[in-house]
Formats: C-alpha cells, structure tokens, sequence
C-alpha cells in the first residue's frame, strides 16, 4: 500500500498518487489549501502557511500537541470559520467565492464527528443519527434500517430513545460518529473520535473509518493515540504550533 497515497504538502514532496511539484493541481483533490493562515480575531495565527491537498479516497491522521491547531484546521474544511489569508478549494470549488446559499449543498458532501459532540439535546439518540438524513429530505422508509443497524454497530441498539444528556461521553461520542458517517459523505472530518470510548470501540472504529475511505471516501481523523497512528502506517499531517511539519507514514 502507499502510505503517503493522496497528499501533497508545501515543501514539493509529492506522493505517488500525488501531483509531481509544480505540475498542474489534481483534479480528484477533495480538500487543497493555499498557503492559508487563519487566526481568532486579532490574536495572533493559530495556522500558518497551510498548503496540500486531500485527493478522493485518501486517509490521514491529523495529529500534533494539544492546542497545535487541529480542531481549528478541521473547522475551516467544514466551512465554520473562513481562512484569514490563502485560498481553499471544497470539492474543486473556490470557497472564498462561495454565496451564503450554495454552503448548506457543501456541507452535506461533509460528515464531522465534532471533538465537543455537539448532539441536540432536544432530540432522540435515534433522531440525531437520523438529522443528516432528513435534512436530506430523504424519506424515512430509505433509511431507518441504516439508523437502526448503525446504532447496533456502535453498541447502542437500547438506546435509541434515549435523549443525549442521559447517555455517557462514550455513548455520546459514538452517536456524534454516527450521525457523521450515516449519509455516506464523501469526506469525514473525525475529531477524536477514540475519546472516551474503550479500547476495543476505539479499534474497531479507526477499522471502520479506514474501510470507507477504501470505498472512496475521503477521511481525516485528528487524534493523540499515537499507538494508532503509529501501527497503522497510514500518512500524517502533522502540525507544530500551527505549522505544517511533517507527514508520511507513522510519524510521531
Ligand atoms: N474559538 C476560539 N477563539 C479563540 N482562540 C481559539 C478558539 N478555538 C481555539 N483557539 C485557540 O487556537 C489554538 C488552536 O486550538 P485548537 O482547538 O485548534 O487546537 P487542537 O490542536 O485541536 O487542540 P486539542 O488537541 O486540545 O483539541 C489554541 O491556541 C486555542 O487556544
Ligand atoms: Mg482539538
């Protein structure tokens, strides 16, 4: 397998599946950020001089120190902040360019499992793996059985009447999963998406992540297992204090 397969970072290292340096950009990159910086309001940078793209069907961890800038990066794929500087492309699409009316279709292509969750409270567990699906407008008979056999896949067949604020953090952090995976996105953006749960979920879900984007979804997964990412081989962005620094496969 090519462990570097779909990445492309801003020191010229090209990968295999990869455009070679200075050669036209791909066209199947699903993500691609130019020399982008981001930062809070007038504090300084949190990100800095981003550049690589995500091609369809890669995987990537997304790793580095707490408060290095993941989540933050994270939220600028799915459209929650806007770059402060540099140029992101959705889908092939400029997203500067981007009218207010054309981000809910974008954000439908994009599953995010949140580091904070954020399930509706006022909703079923069933409910709020179901909310991508309505807000598809598709007609419940098409995919209650999914719902249904998505929360037996992630132990909470019981629970899907429950209501959020009565589910453990495990519990919790499963259903935000699954509400991000359940319309079939074409990129995944999971933000720790092992916290809290045991060892054993958490192995089977970073497997679950990997086969789909054998399938030809595009997958982030920002997490500090390291054992994980270390035994998985799978390529890394890595990111130092808001930089960019490493990449490849297992690195630390
Ligand atoms: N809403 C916000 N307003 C202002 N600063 C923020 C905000 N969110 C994050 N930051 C700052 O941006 C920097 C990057 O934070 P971010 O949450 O992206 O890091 P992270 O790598 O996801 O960390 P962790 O591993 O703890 O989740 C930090 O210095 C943080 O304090
Ligand atoms: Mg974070």
């Amino acid at each position: 397998m090519d462990n570097n397969a779909g990445l492309q970072t801003q020191d010229g290292h090209s990968t295999e599946t990869g455009p070679e340096n200075g050669a036209a950009p791909r066209d199947d990159a699903v993500v691609r950020f130019d020399n982008v910086g981001f930062r809070y309001g007038r504090a300084p940078e949190v990100l800095t001089d981003l550049s690589f793209e995500l091609l369809k069907g890669s995987f990537h961890f997304l790793t580095g120190a707490s408060g290095a800038g993941k989540t933050s990066l994270l939220s600028l794929i799915y459209l929650a902040n806007r770059p402060s500087r540099g140029l992101i492309e959705l889908f092939g699409r400029q997203t500067a360019t981007l009218k207010r009316d054309a981000m809910p279709a974008i954000r439908r292509r994009i599953g995010v499992a949140y580091e904070d969750i954020r399930l509706l409270d006022h909703l079923s567990a069933f409910d709020n793996v179901a909310l991508p699906l309505r807000l598809a407008r598709m007609p419940l008979k098409a995919w209650r059985k999914d719902v249904v056999e998505l929360l037996e896949w992630f132990g909470l067949a019981e629970r899907g009447h429950a209501m959020p604020p009565t589910l453990s953090g495990g519990e919790r952090k499963r259903l935000g999963l699954a509400r991000a995976i359940v319309g079939r996105p074409e990129l995944i953006l999971a933000d720790e998406p092992t916290a809290y749960v045991d060892p054993a979920m958490g192995a089977r879900i970073m497997k679950l992540l990997m086969q789909l984007s054998k399938q030809g979804t595009t997958v982030v997964v920002a997490t500090h297992d390291i054992n994980f990412v270390a035994d998985s081989g799978r390529p890394v962005l890595h990111l130092d204090d808001g930089c960019l620094t490493a990449y490849g496969a297992g690195m630390k």
